[in-house]
Order: structure tokens, then C-alpha cells, then sequence
């Protein structure tokens, strides 16, 4: 295990003595960003990655961890059921010992501070037979409910009592079953893909989600021993196995995160090159920056993007689904760039019933945006102009930064609660390329 050479410890976080005010993202007109950026692993792989180690016993290393306040919490929450964990924030490597876990049992408040936290319930049912919880929060995107989760494991024998945000499920040993999801969601095939792992005899998970983050995951687990092969169509089998073993892991670097650089350099007619992109998995992303005008050069084996910016784009109509679609936490950043683009686009969100808080801010700036059953319509404006503006969740935070960049005058971006969920030091990145952008506490 490397010698971690700077320690954070996190766990005893910095106690708010006084009410301060709230912090915010202040970002200045800036034109022609441009050079070379370097990326942090993907936030969505790596929290279910760290929920994933409460299946083993002893000690992991997992590296391309961000230090951003998702991955805190997640932190928080392994520590809350006996982890112990140590974070060398500036080599982005996590070490986790779960030799010692002892609860099953989180507190609702670190429960509900994101939708990760959802993640350990498969985990803890595999380990111990017995999870209670508390709802899990996260980005207010719609409802976003439980029951592709819960049903499932039903179906696998748990017994689920909810009473009043409080989620408490016991099994006395997990079945293997044929699971049918009725939508490829990404944290139920997550959850009872990990369930599965050390239930006797082979689950199938049928329509399961296929999303880089999710097969980043079937390789972590697989590393520890799990038994898992892919059936068509969109089918996960494990074959439990009797324990699970620790292991070291390089998270797949973010494709999210990837798809916020190139879009600076789209909106303010810049040239930015990444060359750790997982341009493989950003494929539908990239050809719609190519079809708006943009010069997209992918790297040889599908790693690394040069984007070199359009003087004049195109409109184009966009769909969000399940990969390999066009991805949805794409959505709000890519609706920034077309407030810019001449002519008609249309933006349809299908995956999440309330993904388009944004709009609203955007036209603070003088978007020209029409809402219709989860349908944006946009017509594109000469210029864009600074306001104050409020995030509404991580990717709205990228998408009113990215405007912000565009935007003649001032912009001020709260709600930055958000964008460090999200995002490590993604304000700095952008700096580096040229931004006139602070984060102000
Ligand atoms: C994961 O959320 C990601 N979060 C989301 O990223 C991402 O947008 C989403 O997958 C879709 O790709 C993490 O991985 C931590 P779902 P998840 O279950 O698992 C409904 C970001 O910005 N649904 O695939 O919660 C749900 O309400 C975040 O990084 C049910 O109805 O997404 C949604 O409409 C935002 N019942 C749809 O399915 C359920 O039991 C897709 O949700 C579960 C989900």
C-alpha cells in the first residue's frame, strides 16, 4: 500500500462557529479559452465503488479519488459503520480498511445528504442480512424513488419497512433470482448487482443500466472475486460466491467532467485538449458538438479530445436516455452552449421529470427558452448577459458557469454547495485555460 504522504483527516469536519455568508461563483466574460486540462475519476463511479468495499474485508486502495464533497460524505457514511479510512487528498488516493465494520445501521442526516448513499443498502444485506436507513437526498431531479430497488430485493427476500423516511430491510439469506427492471436505472442494477455477489446460485439482472460508471463497477467487483458475465439483452448474471476480497483500484476518470471543459471551449470559441478523455464513452456527446460545427479530434484508441471551436454553429435537437444515449448529466451544460447557437434547438429531458430548473436561470441571462412537457425549445440569442443566478444541482451549477464564461459582465453563481458536490477544483481547471472565475466563500 503507498505511503500516503499528506494526511487529511477527515473526520473531524470543520464545525460552522457562525452563520457565513454564502459562498459564490464569480465569473467575469472569457473569450477563447484555451489549452490542456487533465481530469479526476468519475464522481459516479467512484461513490458506489467506496460503497462497494463494505463487501470485503481488510484493506483497499482506490486512486482518481476527488476531493469533492460527495466523496466526503461517502466517507462519512463507511466511517459511521466502522470503516476507517485515510484520503492523501493531494495524490487523490483512498485507503479503506472495512475489517472492523460493526453497524448496520447510518444516520439519517449523512444519509440524506446525497443519492449515493443509497448504494450500501445491497452491500450490507450481502454482509450482515440487515441495512437501516434513511431515504437518501442528492440532486432534487423529480420524486426519484426507491422502488426498482426495493421491489428487487423483495423478490430477493428482503423484508422492507418504511415508515416516515426510515428504511429498515432484513433478510435471513438472499435468493437468487431473475430480476426484470422495468427501467435500465443505474443505482437499482448497482444495488442488487452487488447484493448478488455473495447470494448462492446466479441473479439475473435483466434491462440493467450499461453506463461506463456501472461496468466500472463489475470490473471492481470482479478484481474481488465476484463471478459476472454479460447476457444479451442488457442482462448482468452473478453467481454468488462465498466472500469477497480487497483490492486496489484506478476509478475510470470523468466523462461528466470531460464533457463541462469541452463545452468551455465551445461556448467562448476556444481550443482546449484533454488528453485522458474517455472519448469511447462519450460518443453521442461528441457528435453532437460535431454536428453544431465544432472540430471534435478523438485520440487513438478512443482516448483524448481536441475540441477546436465553430465560428458559426448549427441547431440541433438533443434526447436524453439511458446510455449509450445522449447522457442526461449532459443535459443542462449542453442547453448553455445552444442558448448561443442561430436558429431553433430543442432539448428533450426523458430520463428525470425535473431536470430543467436551469432554463429559468439561463433566461435570467437573456436565453431565449420555451418549456413544453419536458421539451425545451431554444432560440438562439447574439449575446448572453451576466446576472445572479442560483444553481439548482450539480450539472445546473456546470451549465450556469459555462453561460457565466460566455456572457457579457458579471455573473454570480450560489447555490456553490452544489458545484462542489459535483466537482473538484473544476473553477481552478477552468482558470488554468484562461477564465476569469473565483470561487468566493
Ligand atoms: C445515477 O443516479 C447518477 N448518480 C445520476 O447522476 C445520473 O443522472 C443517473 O444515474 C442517470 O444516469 C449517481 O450515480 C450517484 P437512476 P440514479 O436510478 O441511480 C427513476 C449527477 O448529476 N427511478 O438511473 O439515482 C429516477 O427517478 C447525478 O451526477 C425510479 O423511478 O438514477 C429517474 O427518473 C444526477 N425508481 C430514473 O429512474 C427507482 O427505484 C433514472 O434514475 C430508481 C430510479
Amino acid at each position: 500500500m503507498p505511503h500516503s504522504s499528506i494526511i487529511k483527516d477527515i473526520s473531524k469536519p470543520s464545525v460552522i462557529t457562525s452563520v457565513r455568508k454564502p459562498s459564490y461563483l464569480s465569473i467575469e466574460q472569457s473569450l477563447g479559452l484555451e489549452g490542456e486540462v487533465t481530469l479526476n475519476g468519475a464522481k459516479n463511479a467512484v461513490l458506489v465503488t467506496i460503497a462497494s468495499l463494505l463487501l470485503t474485508r481488510g484493506t483497499s486502495t482506490l486512486f482518481n479519488i476527488p476531493a469533492s464533497q460527495d466523496v466526503f460524505y461517502m466517507i462519512q457514511l463507511i466511517e459511521e459503520l466502522g470503516a476507517t479510512v485515510t484520503f492523501d487528498i493531494p495524490q487523490n488516493i483512498l485507503v479503506v480498511n472495512t475489517t472492523h465494520l460493526e453497524g448496520t445501521q447510518v444516520s439519517a442526516d449523512i444519509m440524506n445528504k446525497l443519492r449515493a448513499s443509497v448504494l450500501i443498502m445491497g452491500p450490507l444485506l450481502a454482509r450482515f442480512g440487515k441495512a437501516d436507513l434513511a431515504m437518501p437526498g442528492g440532486c432534487v431531479l423529480g420524486e426519484r424513488p426507491l422502488d426498482y430497488h426495493l421491489k428487487n430485493f423483495v423478490k430477493m427476500g428482503v423484508v422492507v419497512k418504511e415508515e416516515n423516511e426510515l428504511l429498515s430491510t432484513s433478510v435471513t439469506k438472499l435468493q437468487h433470482r431473475n430480476l426484470l427492471l422495468e427501467y435500465p436505472s443505474v443505482g437499482a442494477t448497482e444495488n442488487l448487482v452487488m447484493a448478488a455477489t455473495l447470494t448462492e446460485g446466479t441473479t439475473r439482472i435483466i434491462n440493467a443500466a450499461l453506463e461506463p460508471e456501472v461496468f466500472d463497477l463489475l470490473e471492481v467487483l470482479k478484481k474481488m472475486g465476484a463471478q459476472i458475465s454479460i447476457e444479451v439483452p442488457a442482462t448482468i448474471c452473478v453467481t454468488g460466491v462465498k466472500k469477497l476480497k480487497p483490492i486496489e483500484h484506478a476509478v475510470i476518470l470523468d466523462r461528466l467532467e470531460a464533457g463541462a471543459l469541452l463545452l468551455a471551449a465551445a461556448i467562448t470559441g476556444g481550443y482546449v485538449r484533454i488528453p485522458q478523455a474517455p472519448a469511447h464513452s462519450m460518443g453521442l456527446f461528441l457528435t453532437k458538438l460535431q454536428d453544431i460545427g465544432h472540430t471534435v479530434l478523438i485520440g487513438k484508441n478512443g482516448t483524448g479530445v481536441k475540441l477546436k471551436a465553430a465560428k458559426h454553429m448549427h441547431p440541433v435537437s438533443i434526447r436524453t436516455a439511458p446510455y449509450p444515449s445522449f447522457p442526461t448529466d449532459l443535459q443542462a451544460p449542453i442547453t448553455a452552449l445552444l442558448t448561443l447557437v442561430k436558429g431553433t434547438s430543442k432539448v428533450q429531458e426523458t430520463v428525470f421529470e425535473n431536470r430543467l430548473m436551469h432554463v429559468r436561470e439561463l433566461v435570467k441571462m437573456g436565453a431565449q427558452i420555451e418549456l413544453e412537457h419536458g421539451v425545451a425549445t431554444i432560440r438562439g440569442v447574439e449575446e448572453l448577459y451576466g446576472a445572479n443566478v442560483i444553481a439548482s444541482d450539480i450539472r445546473a451549477s456546470c451549465a450556469l458557469v459555462l453561460a457565466g464564461l460566455a456572457a457579457k459582465g458579471t455573473t454570480t453563481v450560489t447555490g456553490v454547495n452544489h458545484w462542489r458536490r459535483g466537482y473538484q477544483n473544476l473553477e481552478k481547471k477552468l482558470h488554468m485555460l484562461g477564465a476569469n472565475i473565483e470561487l468566493c466563500e
